[in-house]
Protein backbone atom coordinates (compact mmCIF):
# COMPACT_ATOMS: atom_id res chain seq x y z
CA UNK A 1 0.00 0.00 0.00
CA UNK A 2 1.14 3.93 -0.97
CA UNK A 3 0.30 6.66 0.11
CA UNK A 4 2.18 9.04 -2.29
CA UNK A 5 5.94 8.02 -2.22
CA UNK A 6 5.47 6.31 1.05
CA UNK A 7 5.45 2.02 0.98
CA UNK A 8 4.30 0.15 3.74
CA UNK A 9 5.37 -3.49 2.73
CA UNK A 10 2.83 -4.78 5.69
CA UNK A 11 -0.57 -4.21 6.08
CA UNK A 12 -0.31 -0.63 7.83
CA UNK A 13 -1.28 0.38 11.08
CA UNK A 14 -1.86 4.06 12.22
CA UNK A 15 -1.71 6.05 15.33
CA UNK A 16 -4.76 8.57 15.23
CA UNK A 17 -4.12 12.33 16.68
CA UNK A 18 -5.22 12.98 19.80
CA UNK A 19 -4.74 16.54 21.33
CA UNK A 20 -2.92 16.58 23.89
CA UNK A 21 -1.67 12.79 23.66
CA UNK A 22 -0.10 11.93 20.75
CA UNK A 23 2.91 14.49 21.25
CA UNK A 24 6.54 14.07 20.48
CA UNK A 25 7.26 11.71 23.27
CA UNK A 26 4.22 9.49 23.43
CA UNK A 27 4.86 9.39 19.25
CA UNK A 28 8.33 7.81 20.09
CA UNK A 29 6.66 5.21 22.57
CA UNK A 30 4.27 4.03 19.65
CA UNK A 31 6.90 3.75 17.02
CA UNK A 32 8.62 1.47 18.73
CA UNK A 33 5.60 -0.71 19.68
CA UNK A 34 5.15 -1.18 15.67
CA UNK A 35 2.77 1.75 14.61
CA UNK A 36 3.55 2.27 10.79
CA UNK A 37 2.35 6.10 10.70
CA UNK A 38 1.64 8.94 13.02
CA UNK A 39 0.28 12.16 12.92
CA UNK A 40 0.89 15.16 15.27
CA UNK A 41 -2.21 16.47 17.35
CA UNK A 42 -3.99 18.68 15.31
CA UNK A 43 -3.14 22.17 14.84
CA UNK A 44 -4.77 25.70 14.63
CA UNK A 45 -4.15 26.88 11.32
CA UNK A 46 -5.00 30.47 12.68
CA UNK A 47 -2.50 29.59 15.45
CA UNK A 48 0.47 28.54 13.15
CA UNK A 49 -0.08 32.10 11.12
CA UNK A 50 -0.44 33.79 14.30
CA UNK A 51 2.84 31.76 15.56
CA UNK A 52 0.92 31.01 19.17
CA UNK A 53 4.00 29.26 20.69
CA UNK A 54 0.66 26.12 21.33
CA UNK A 55 0.63 25.55 18.23
CA UNK A 56 4.25 26.07 16.63
CA UNK A 57 5.38 23.75 19.60
CA UNK A 58 3.22 20.64 17.61
CA UNK A 59 5.39 20.59 14.97
CA UNK A 60 8.22 19.53 16.61
CA UNK A 61 9.52 16.25 14.45
CA UNK A 62 12.11 14.11 14.66
CA UNK A 63 13.34 11.48 12.21
CA UNK A 64 13.52 8.85 13.99
CA UNK A 65 9.26 8.56 13.89
CA UNK A 66 9.02 8.96 10.23
CA UNK A 67 7.08 8.40 8.40
CA UNK A 68 5.26 11.33 10.12
CA UNK A 69 2.00 13.78 8.82
CA UNK A 70 0.88 17.03 10.36
CA UNK A 71 -2.34 17.40 11.01
CA UNK A 72 -4.23 20.62 10.45
CA UNK A 73 -7.19 22.32 11.15
CA UNK A 74 -9.21 25.59 10.00
CA UNK A 75 -12.41 27.36 8.44
CA UNK A 76 -10.25 29.89 5.99
CA UNK A 77 -9.12 28.95 3.07
CA UNK A 78 -6.10 31.58 2.93
CA UNK A 79 -4.88 30.42 6.47
CA UNK A 80 -5.25 26.89 5.65
CA UNK A 81 -2.83 27.91 2.32
CA UNK A 82 -0.42 29.42 4.74
CA UNK A 83 -0.30 26.71 7.37
CA UNK A 84 0.40 24.26 4.78
CA UNK A 85 3.59 26.06 3.55
CA UNK A 86 4.25 26.61 8.17
CA UNK A 87 3.82 23.06 8.25
CA UNK A 88 5.73 21.95 5.11
CA UNK A 89 8.60 23.98 6.48
CA UNK A 90 9.26 21.89 9.63
CA UNK A 91 9.64 19.04 7.11
CA UNK A 92 6.43 16.06 7.50
CA UNK A 93 6.15 12.99 5.25
CA UNK A 94 2.20 14.60 4.84
CA UNK A 95 -0.13 16.99 5.60
CA UNK A 96 -3.60 15.59 7.12
CA UNK A 97 -6.50 18.21 7.50
CA UNK A 98 -8.97 17.55 10.23
CA UNK A 99 -12.46 17.65 9.18
CA UNK A 100 -13.70 15.69 12.10
CA UNK A 101 -12.52 16.98 15.22
CA UNK A 102 -16.78 17.73 17.16
CA UNK A 103 -15.94 20.14 19.52
CA UNK A 104 -17.87 23.33 20.03
CA UNK A 105 -14.61 25.46 20.11
CA UNK A 106 -13.50 23.78 16.68
CA UNK A 107 -17.22 22.97 14.90
CA UNK A 108 -18.61 27.02 15.99
CA UNK A 109 -15.96 28.39 13.99
CA UNK A 110 -16.82 26.36 10.87
CA UNK A 111 -13.89 24.14 10.85
CA UNK A 112 -13.38 20.31 11.90
CA UNK A 113 -16.24 17.99 11.69
CA UNK A 114 -18.96 21.56 10.96
CA UNK A 115 -17.41 21.22 7.17
CA UNK A 116 -19.40 18.35 6.94
CA UNK A 117 -22.11 20.55 6.83
CA UNK A 118 -20.65 22.66 3.61
CA UNK A 119 -18.85 20.33 1.14
CA UNK A 120 -18.42 22.83 -1.35
CA UNK A 121 -15.83 24.73 1.23
CA UNK A 122 -14.40 21.40 2.49
CA UNK A 123 -13.51 21.06 -1.25
CA UNK A 124 -12.34 24.11 -2.25
CA UNK A 125 -9.94 23.85 1.18
CA UNK A 126 -8.69 20.44 0.48
CA UNK A 127 -8.10 21.43 -3.07
CA UNK A 128 -6.53 24.51 -1.81
CA UNK A 129 -4.29 23.01 0.60
CA UNK A 130 -2.92 20.06 -2.02
CA UNK A 131 -2.38 22.75 -4.60
CA UNK A 132 -0.13 24.87 -1.70
CA UNK A 133 2.23 21.53 -1.08
CA UNK A 134 3.70 18.98 -3.02
CA UNK A 135 3.74 16.71 0.28
CA UNK A 136 0.80 14.22 0.05
CA UNK A 137 -2.36 15.73 1.67
CA UNK A 138 -4.16 13.37 3.06
CA UNK A 139 -8.02 13.85 5.15
CA UNK A 140 -9.56 12.55 8.39
CA UNK A 141 -13.00 12.82 8.68
CA UNK A 142 -16.26 11.50 10.02
CA UNK A 143 -19.36 9.47 8.51
CA UNK A 144 -21.51 12.82 7.92
CA UNK A 145 -22.92 15.69 10.48
CA UNK A 146 -25.90 13.74 12.05
CA UNK A 147 -28.17 10.50 11.86
CA UNK A 148 -29.91 12.48 9.04
CA UNK A 149 -26.84 13.60 7.04
CA UNK A 150 -24.38 10.66 6.68
CA UNK A 151 -22.80 11.65 3.45
CA UNK A 152 -19.47 10.10 3.71
CA UNK A 153 -19.55 7.96 0.47
CA UNK A 154 -20.39 11.46 -2.00
CA UNK A 155 -17.80 13.23 0.05
CA UNK A 156 -15.31 10.79 -0.78
CA UNK A 157 -15.89 10.28 -3.89
CA UNK A 158 -15.37 14.46 -4.20
CA UNK A 159 -12.79 14.64 -1.91
CA UNK A 160 -10.31 11.60 -3.80
CA UNK A 161 -11.48 14.37 -6.83
CA UNK A 162 -9.08 17.09 -5.35
CA UNK A 163 -6.23 14.89 -5.17
CA UNK A 164 -5.41 13.39 -1.95
CA UNK A 165 -3.50 10.58 -1.42
CA UNK A 166 -5.66 8.79 1.27
CA UNK A 167 -8.93 9.25 3.40
CA UNK A 168 -9.36 8.15 6.82
CA UNK A 169 -13.12 7.71 8.04
CA UNK A 170 -13.81 7.51 11.81
CA UNK A 171 -16.65 5.81 11.99
CA UNK A 172 -19.30 8.38 13.65
CA UNK A 173 -21.21 11.01 13.11
CA UNK A 174 -20.15 14.79 14.48
CA UNK A 175 -23.46 14.77 17.03
CA UNK A 176 -22.08 11.27 18.28
CA UNK A 177 -18.99 12.52 19.47
CA UNK A 178 -17.52 9.70 20.96
CA UNK A 179 -20.36 8.06 22.22
CA UNK A 180 -21.95 4.60 21.16
CA UNK A 181 -20.12 2.03 19.17
CA UNK A 182 -18.14 3.16 15.70
CA UNK A 183 -20.16 1.92 12.57
CA UNK A 184 -18.24 0.47 10.00
CA UNK A 185 -20.76 0.02 7.80
CA UNK A 186 -20.30 2.92 5.91
CA UNK A 187 -16.32 2.92 5.73
CA UNK A 188 -17.01 -0.82 3.93
CA UNK A 189 -19.19 1.30 1.78
CA UNK A 190 -16.73 3.86 0.45
CA UNK A 191 -13.80 1.24 0.28
CA UNK A 192 -15.96 -0.91 -2.14
CA UNK A 193 -16.91 1.89 -4.60
CA UNK A 194 -15.70 0.90 -7.29
CA UNK A 195 -14.96 5.01 -8.13
CA UNK A 196 -12.69 5.09 -5.42
CA UNK A 197 -9.04 4.18 -5.70
CA UNK A 198 -7.43 6.04 -3.38
CA UNK A 199 -6.49 4.08 0.25
CA UNK A 200 -9.22 4.32 2.58
CA UNK A 201 -8.46 3.63 6.54
CA UNK A 202 -10.78 2.54 9.02
CA UNK A 203 -10.87 4.25 12.29
CA UNK A 204 -13.06 3.58 15.38
CA UNK A 205 -13.24 1.35 18.54
CA UNK A 206 -10.31 -1.02 17.62
CA UNK A 207 -9.49 -2.46 21.04
CA UNK A 208 -7.64 -5.80 19.98
CA UNK A 209 -6.31 -7.95 17.44
CA UNK A 210 -8.98 -9.97 17.52
CA UNK A 211 -11.44 -6.38 16.40
CA UNK A 212 -8.31 -5.32 14.09
CA UNK A 213 -8.75 -8.33 11.92
CA UNK A 214 -12.40 -8.19 12.20
CA UNK A 215 -12.56 -5.18 10.55
CA UNK A 216 -9.71 -5.85 8.18
CA UNK A 217 -11.44 -8.65 6.90
CA UNK A 218 -15.15 -7.44 6.89
CA UNK A 219 -14.72 -3.79 5.19
CA UNK A 220 -12.03 -4.39 3.25
CA UNK A 221 -9.73 -1.09 4.14
CA UNK A 222 -6.28 -0.27 3.40
CA UNK A 223 -5.35 0.32 7.15
CA UNK A 224 -6.16 0.62 10.39
CA UNK A 225 -6.02 3.51 12.78
CA UNK A 226 -5.95 3.47 16.39
CA UNK A 227 -6.49 6.12 18.84
CA UNK A 228 -7.71 5.47 22.57
CA UNK A 229 -6.67 1.62 22.77
CA UNK A 230 -2.87 2.47 22.31
CA UNK A 231 -3.25 5.22 25.16
CA UNK A 232 -0.71 3.70 27.70
CA UNK A 233 -1.15 0.71 25.64
CA UNK A 234 1.62 1.30 22.90
CA UNK A 235 1.79 -2.28 22.75
CA UNK A 236 -1.65 -3.07 20.58
CA UNK A 237 0.52 -2.18 17.76
CA UNK A 238 3.09 -5.22 17.48
CA UNK A 239 0.38 -7.24 19.03
CA UNK A 240 -2.25 -6.74 16.10
CA UNK A 241 0.68 -7.38 13.67
CA UNK A 242 1.27 -10.63 14.92
CA UNK A 243 -1.89 -11.71 14.84
CA UNK A 244 -2.08 -10.65 11.73
CA UNK A 245 1.17 -13.05 10.73
CA UNK A 246 0.34 -15.99 12.27
CA UNK A 247 -3.07 -15.73 14.61
CA UNK A 248 -1.05 -15.73 17.87
CA UNK A 249 -1.68 -13.51 20.79
CA UNK A 250 1.37 -12.03 22.34
CA UNK A 251 1.34 -12.35 25.86
CA UNK A 252 0.56 -8.98 27.40
CA UNK A 253 3.70 -7.16 28.80
CA UNK A 254 4.39 -7.85 32.28
CA UNK A 255 5.23 -5.44 35.08
CA UNK A 256 8.89 -4.90 33.63
CA UNK A 257 8.38 -3.83 30.59
CA UNK A 258 5.40 -1.95 31.26
CA UNK A 259 7.71 0.09 33.55
CA UNK A 260 10.79 0.15 31.22
CA UNK A 261 8.45 1.81 27.99
CA UNK A 262 6.68 4.53 31.00
CA UNK A 263 10.33 5.38 32.12
CA UNK A 264 11.21 6.06 28.76
CA UNK A 265 8.17 7.74 27.85
CA UNK A 266 9.02 10.12 30.90
CA UNK A 267 12.60 10.38 29.86
CA UNK A 268 11.28 11.88 26.52
CA UNK A 269 8.74 13.40 27.72
CA UNK A 270 11.67 15.13 30.07
CA UNK A 271 14.57 15.61 27.05
CA UNK A 272 11.53 17.39 24.93
CA UNK A 273 9.68 19.47 27.05
CA UNK A 274 11.03 21.15 30.27
CA UNK A 275 11.20 19.28 33.44
CA UNK A 276 8.51 20.05 35.34
CA UNK A 277 6.35 20.37 32.02
CA UNK A 278 7.36 16.96 30.71
CA UNK A 279 6.51 15.69 34.55
CA UNK A 280 3.31 16.37 34.69
CA UNK A 281 1.99 15.72 31.37
CA UNK A 282 3.13 12.37 32.15
CA UNK A 283 0.45 12.10 34.82
CA UNK A 284 -2.48 11.49 32.41
CA UNK A 285 -0.37 8.08 31.37
CA UNK A 286 0.36 6.16 34.61
CA UNK A 287 -3.27 4.90 34.91
CA UNK A 288 -3.27 3.14 31.76
CA UNK A 289 0.27 1.49 31.97
CA UNK A 290 -0.32 -0.34 34.95
CA UNK A 291 -4.55 -0.78 33.91
CA UNK A 292 -5.29 -3.84 36.25
CA UNK A 293 -3.22 -3.77 38.57
CA UNK A 294 -4.58 -4.68 42.00
CA UNK A 295 -3.74 -1.98 44.79
CA UNK A 296 -2.26 0.38 42.31
CA UNK A 297 -4.05 3.06 43.71
CA UNK A 298 -1.44 4.21 46.14
CA UNK A 299 1.15 4.06 43.58
CA UNK A 300 -0.86 6.50 41.62
CA UNK A 301 -1.10 8.81 43.84
CA UNK A 302 2.77 8.93 44.33
CA UNK A 303 3.15 9.31 40.81
CA UNK A 304 0.91 12.01 40.40
CA UNK A 305 2.39 14.42 43.34
CA UNK A 306 5.96 13.89 42.89
CA UNK A 307 7.43 16.33 41.70
CA UNK A 308 10.86 15.38 41.24
CA UNK A 309 11.98 12.92 38.01
CA UNK A 310 14.30 11.11 39.94
CA UNK A 311 12.00 10.40 42.57
CA UNK A 312 9.30 9.02 39.68
CA UNK A 313 11.54 6.99 38.44
CA UNK A 314 12.31 5.53 41.76
CA UNK A 315 8.40 5.26 42.45
CA UNK A 316 8.54 3.33 39.21
CA UNK A 317 11.16 1.09 40.51
CA UNK A 318 8.93 0.48 43.72
CA UNK A 319 6.17 -0.75 41.24
CA UNK A 320 8.39 -2.99 39.90
CA UNK A 321 9.61 -4.78 42.51
CA UNK A 322 6.14 -4.67 44.31
CA UNK A 323 4.26 -6.48 41.62
CA UNK A 324 7.28 -8.84 40.76
CA UNK A 325 6.87 -10.05 44.62
CA UNK A 326 2.93 -10.04 43.90
CA UNK A 327 3.39 -12.38 40.51
CA UNK A 328 5.62 -14.90 42.64
CA UNK A 329 3.15 -15.04 45.56
CA UNK A 330 0.32 -15.69 43.23
C1 LIG B 1 -8.84 12.88 23.61
C2 LIG B 1 -9.02 12.81 22.12
C3 LIG B 1 -8.37 13.73 21.30
C4 LIG B 1 -8.54 13.67 19.92
N1 LIG B 1 -7.85 14.55 19.13
C5 LIG B 1 -7.95 14.43 17.77
C6 LIG B 1 -7.17 15.27 16.91
O1 LIG B 1 -6.39 16.12 17.35
N2 LIG B 1 -7.32 15.10 15.56
C7 LIG B 1 -8.17 14.15 15.03
O2 LIG B 1 -8.27 14.02 13.81
N3 LIG B 1 -8.90 13.35 15.82
C8 LIG B 1 -8.79 13.46 17.16
N4 LIG B 1 -9.49 12.60 17.95
C9 LIG B 1 -10.24 11.48 17.32
C10 LIG B 1 -9.33 10.25 17.17
O3 LIG B 1 -8.28 10.50 16.27
C11 LIG B 1 -10.11 9.03 16.67
O4 LIG B 1 -10.72 9.35 15.45
C12 LIG B 1 -11.20 8.58 17.65
O5 LIG B 1 -10.71 8.59 18.98
C13 LIG B 1 -11.72 7.19 17.30
O6 LIG B 1 -10.68 6.23 17.30
P1 LIG B 1 -10.39 5.25 18.56
O7 LIG B 1 -11.70 4.62 18.91
O8 LIG B 1 -9.38 4.28 18.06
O9 LIG B 1 -9.89 6.12 19.68
C14 LIG B 1 -9.37 12.67 19.35
C15 LIG B 1 -10.04 11.77 20.18
C16 LIG B 1 -9.87 11.82 21.54
C17 LIG B 1 -10.58 10.82 22.41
Amino acid sequence: MKIGNIVFNTYPLFLAPLEDITDLPFRLICKKQGADLMYTEFISSEGLIRDARKSVIKLELVDEERPIGIQIFGHDTNSMIRATEIAEQANPDLIDINFGCPVRKVTNKGAGAAMLQDIPKMIEITKAVVHATKLPVTVKTRLGWDEKSKNIVEVAEQLQDTGIAALTIHGRTRAQLYKGIADWTLIGEVKNNPRISIPIIGNGDISSPEMALEMRNNYGVDGLMIGRAAVGYPWIFNEIRQYFKDGSILPPPDVEERVDVCKQHLAHSVEYKDERRGMFEMRKYYGNYFKGFKNFKPYKMKLMQTEDVDRVMEILEEIEDYYKIERLND
